[in-house]
């Protein structure tokens, strides 16, 4: 780790619970790789407290945050400035304070979720098919936003609670994206170029998620967001019928860029180091 001077440059994330981001390492990774005097670290924020915490950084001369559960859309009135992903999507996952000391919310998911496909799938385009998009949350919400931006023609929204990707469809009012149905998951696969799975089912201590891939085309990728485990049995499943298989962490590492740049500088990249050492390695 590089020494610290009078003048090093801070962020950190700000969850409750805290400590089981991997933010932490993945800034501290790339400060060290690029020799920056700066620091990240973990900030345990209870929910009652969130406002005296951002105001906090801005008076403690702190550079910005990242913000995860349970304070994503908590810390959106406290925000001076919103970018328009954060304010579509009513989530902020990172905040840029800037010389005046004025709060700008941004969200940074959907940028992650594009750059993770084009680094770990290249071969595929928005032209390959229709996307499907499991679940009805946060997650699912920025990434139709990223498909819609990138030009997705199509947009098969399913979740286990309709009425949850109903609204998303509603609050985009873009024809591209159906909402398709939970029970019947096996036929919105049928020409599908793009199947992700943003629920957290299949995540360490969750049930399982249970798809039969058979009507899946072979050429079309398979996305997991859940990253604990890494391989998920979704993934595993993809992998096993030759479909490209693309994990979850990469849309991690990949939405921790655009902080990075703006908290510290430098060009930040997505390296099998970084991977390595944020598995622990
Ligand atoms: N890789 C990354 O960078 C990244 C970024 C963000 C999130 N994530 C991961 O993505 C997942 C979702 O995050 P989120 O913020 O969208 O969470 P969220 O808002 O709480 O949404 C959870 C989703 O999972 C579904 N779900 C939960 N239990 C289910 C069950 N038993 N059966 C069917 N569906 C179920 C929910 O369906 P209902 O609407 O029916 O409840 C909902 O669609 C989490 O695992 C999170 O760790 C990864």
């Amino acid at each position: 780790m590089s020494p610290h001077s009078g003048k090093t440059r801070l962020a950190g994330v700000i969850g409750w619970p805290v400590a089981h981001s991997l933010s932490p390492r993945i800034h501290g990774f790339w400060l060290n790789e690029l020799g920056i005097d700066g620091a990240y670290v973990p900030f345990p924020v209870e929910p009652p407290a969130i406002e005296d915490a951002v105001k906090g950084l801005v008076a403690l001369g702190i550079a910005g945050a990242n913000v995860t559960v349970p304070h994503k859309e908590a810390v959106i009135p406290i925000m001076d400035e919103l970018d328009q992903t954060a304010r579509r999507l009513g989530a902020v996952n990172t905040i840029v304070i800037d010389h005046g000391g004025r709060l700008i919310g941004r969200n940074s998911d959907g940028y992650g979720f594009i750059e993770n496909l084009k680094a770990n799938a290249p071969d595929w385009s928005t032209r390959t098919g229709p996307a499907v998009v499991l679940g009805g949350g946060g997650a699912a919400r920025a990434i139709v936003g990223a498909l819609l931006d990138a030009g997705t023609p199509e947009i098969r929204l399913v979740n286990r609670t309709r009425a949850r990707a109903e609204a998303i469809a509603a609050d985009f009012g873009d024809p591209r994206v159906a909402v398709g149905d939970w029970d019947r998951l096996g036929s919105a696969l049928g020409d599908a170029g793009l199947l992700v799975n943003t629920t957290s089912l299949g995540m360490t201590g969750q049930p399982p998620l249970e798809i039969d891939l058979a009507p899946l085309p072979a050429d079309a990728v398979v996305n997991d967001i859940v990253y604990v485990p890494l391989e998920t049995a979704l993934l595993k499943s993809a992998r096993d019928r030759g479909n490209v298989a693309v994990d979850g962490l990469g849309m991690l590492l990949h939405q921790a860029r655009l902080g990075f740049m703006s908290w510290f500088g430098g060009e930040p990249v997505v390296s099998d180091a970084l991977r390595h050492f944020v598995l622990g390695g």
